[in-house]
């Protein structure tokens, strides 16, 4: 029910402010455009249900295929992420950035999991990390897992599959406050998902090896 009231309120209030762009939707689907707003109304929706604050709403606009404004709110941590491509990345306003980690064995990964991939593919990943002595982690928020890399709270994020309404907004916060982020909009990324992977930029090769992530 919420996740049905948040994004019909948005699409409400975007149609008025863009008439002439297109809305995607976890939701409601929709389609892609040169001026295409990708919408989450609810990401991390199992915390959201058991009482957990760690979810969002996350609104990312693609300018040609480009991710350009990405604002993403989490309202029961009191936090609003706000970038534009260009323009940097604040937290409540104010300026952030990665954390510059540059060893794996201080780093801590986010390891993103859905039923979309056979667990043995996550697990392995898991392992390598382990074995690289870097600590996992898993939070339940694709959206909130970039925008903590972009403000330091941890190194990396990698998820094998995500859909493009988990990470549109997120790629543009995480992008303008320095981490490195894979192709993620290459091939039908809009319509079909893709791997994601995003790190600071010294630790972005060893991420790559470890998650199989180009
Ligand atoms: C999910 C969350 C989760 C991620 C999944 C997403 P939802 O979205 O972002 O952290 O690992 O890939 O599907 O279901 O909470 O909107
Ligand atoms: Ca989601």
């Amino acid at each position: 029910v919420a996740d049905g009231a948040v994004e019909g309120f948005l699409r409400q209030r975007l149609a008025v402010l863009f008439p002439t762009d297109t809305v995607i939707g976890e939701e409601g689907g929709g389609a892609a455009s040169d001026a295409v707003w990708i919408i989450d109304p609810i990401d991390g929706t199992s915390n959201f249900a058991r009482g957990d604050r760690n979810w969002c709403i996350s609104i990312g606009f693609l300018s040609n295929r480009v991710p350009t404004i990405g604002v993403v709110a989490a309202p029961a941590l009191d936090e609003l992420y706000v970038a534009q491509r260009g323009q940097g990345a604040t937290l409540n306003g104010r300026g952030i950035a990665v954390s510059g980690a540059e060893d794996l064995k201080r780093a801590c990964v986010e390891l993103g999991w859905s039923t979309r991939i056979p667990s043995e593919r996550y697990l392995a990943i898991v392992q390598r990390c382990h074995a690289a002595g870097c600590s996992v982690k898993r939070s339940g928020s694709g959206t909130l897992g970039l925008c903590h890399v972009a403000n330091g709270r941890t190194d990396a994020y990698a998820e094998l599959h995500i859909n493009a309404w988990d990470v549109a907004a997120g790629i543009v916060v995480a992008g303008e406050a320095g981490a490195s982020i894979n192709d993620f909009f290459a091939g039908d990324g809009i319509g079909d998902g893709n791997p994601i992977l995003c790190s600071t930029p010294a630790l972005a090769p060893r991420f790559r090896e470890i998650t199989g992530i180009p």
